[in-house]
């Protein structure tokens, strides 16, 4: 048993995506969560700048004396996890996208697949790698789709703005390249999962936020790790406590359960 509290992270509310099914799996884990929510989105910026973000936030979460941390960000697992397991090599680090890889590796047939997520995740071309190495008779196209972010961390989810983006990203896409699965690889996604359904009905979606709370419960159970009766309080951090960050933890949680706190970093970005 180990009472200490899950570090997750993501460059914004994406992440949060994951609570809920942690919530229902593992209801007796404790968080602590960080939303780089100031300087969100990163999917569009320098590798560098993101690698240096990243740095920051598994520092902090380490020092918070989390037992795990999930990178619950696909654009910073593309391009750092195997960074930050080196710097951090006494704690279990799990990314978001191999879970889902591995479930579409177990695919009975044949299928055409469709990832979109950020710029920085689709060139990194982390999934498309991912699935090649086990199936060669899946075939894998990637989108990058980077309005949605900046939309989405906006609140602009339920309108036609958000419809019509859908279709600019999705229309040809799908049609062209024949898509009958679509991979959600950016954790703010699954907020529009219901928008994309709603026009692509037969579309088979992949929410690779739900997929990695199995891997979470499968490390913690084989380190024995899982925790039990814990009085830790959860805390949601935000570099800006946005009304949006604070109103997606409140419909997630009862208020009384969790604290919300702001932190930011001071730092170089050219370190
Ligand atoms: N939610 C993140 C992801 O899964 C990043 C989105 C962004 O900041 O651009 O890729």
């Amino acid at each position: 048993m180990d009472n200490r509290p899950i570090g997750f992270f993501d460059s914004g509310l994406g992440g949060l995506t994951s609570i809920p099914y942690l919530k229902k799996q593992l209801p007796e884990e404790r968080i602590i969560y960080f939303g780089d929510t100031a300087r969100t989105p990163y999917g569009s910026k320098a590798e560098s700048t993101i690698r240096t973000f990243s740095r920051e936030i598994s520092d902090f979460l380490v020092k918070n004396d989390v037992k795990m941390i999930v990178i619950a960000c696909n654009t910073v697992t593309s391009i750092c996890l195997d960074e930050l397991r080196l710097r951090h090599p006494q704690v279990p680090i799990v990314g978001i996208i191999q879970p889902a890889v591995d479930e579409i590796c177990s695919f009975e047939n044949e299928t055409n697949v469709g990832v979109i997520g950020t710029k920085v995740t689709v060139s990194s071309e982390t999934y498309s790698k991912g699935i090649g190495a086990c199936r060669k008779d899946i075939k894998v196209f990637e989108k990058a789709c980077p309005a949605f972010v900046p939309l989405i961390e906006e609140g602009i989810i339920d309108n036609e703005i958000m419809d019509l983006t859908i279709d600019y990203y999705l229309k040809d896409f799908i049609r062209d390249e024949n898509i009958d699965t679509l991979v959600l690889g950016c954790t703010h996604y699954p907020l529009i999962e219901k928008r994309i359904t709603r026009k692509y009905p037969k579309l088979k979606i992949i929410n690779p936020s739900e997929l990695v709370v199995r891997k979470i419960e499968s490390i913690l159970r084989k380190s024995d790790q899982l925790a039990l009766n814990s009085d830790f309080n959860s805390i949601f951090y935000a570099s800006d406590l946005s009304e949006n960050f604070v109103n997606m933890i409140n419909t997630i949680f009862d208020k009384t359960d969790v604290r919300v706190e702001f932190k930011s970093f001071d730092l170089d970005v050219r370190a």
